[in-house]
């Protein structure tokens, strides 16, 4: 069977999209291979594209602590990905071509880790995954379904980081369905 391992080395010569024309590197994604969450930010930035790895700047830290507050575990227990696995030059929006060239390395990494709930970070992700236009500020608060996960949206970690006063509270509240979800469930 396939691992997320052999998954890796064939993304990292990926060449599907434009964005493989201005990346240092692909930036896969992350952790425990067996997590129960699994986070999807837009994609990689500065220091993801040089360092390989995501959610590592200002935005990461913030992802760490919520996980730590509020899921009560380390973020290598989790598993964090992106909707885009390249750097978009100047942190510029992901297209929507590059999104759904992306978006098959995205599936089967959600199936290679099984894991109890989803958590979409930012519009991009969570329209992206719930077939949505809608933005993230209406779809958040509630829990949907992505094939056999359960998915909870939420406001992107910058959101907060830009001093939007509610994106703090309203992630915690998030985070906390997302725990209750997996506390109900045994794997
Ligand atoms: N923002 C994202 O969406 N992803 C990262 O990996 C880092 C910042
Ligand atoms: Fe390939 Fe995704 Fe990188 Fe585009 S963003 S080159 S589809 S890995």
């Amino acid at each position: 069977m396939r691992t997320l391992n052999d998954l890796s080395r064939q993304v990292a010569n990926c060449v599907n999209c434009e964005l493989s024309a201005s990346r240092t590197q692909v930036v896969f994604g992350t952790g425990h291979p067996r997590a129960d969450y699994f986070f999807i930010g837009e994609g990689p930035g500065a220091k993801e594209d040089i360092e390989g790895e995501p959610f590592i700047g200002r935005s990461g830290k913030l992802l760490n602590r919520l996980i730590e507050e509020e899921l009560c575990i380390d973020r290598s227990l989790c598993y964090i990905a992106n909707v885009v696995k390249c750097r978009p030059p100047d942190n510029r929006n992901p297209k929507s071509a590059e999104i759904s060239a992306c978006q098959p390395y995205l599936n089967e990494q959600i199936k290679l880790v099984n894991p109890a709930v989803i958590i979409t970070l930012g519009n991009f992700a969570s329209r992206l995954l719930l077939n949505t236009k809608d933005g993230i500020t209406t779809l958040r608060g509630k829990s949907y379904s992505y094939k056999d996960h359960d998915l909870v949206p939420t406001f992107h970690p910058a959101a907060a980081l830009r001093g939007n006063p509610d994106a703090m509270k309203n992630m915690r509240l998030d985070f906390q369905l997302a725990h209750s979800i997996v506390s109900g469930i045994s794997k």
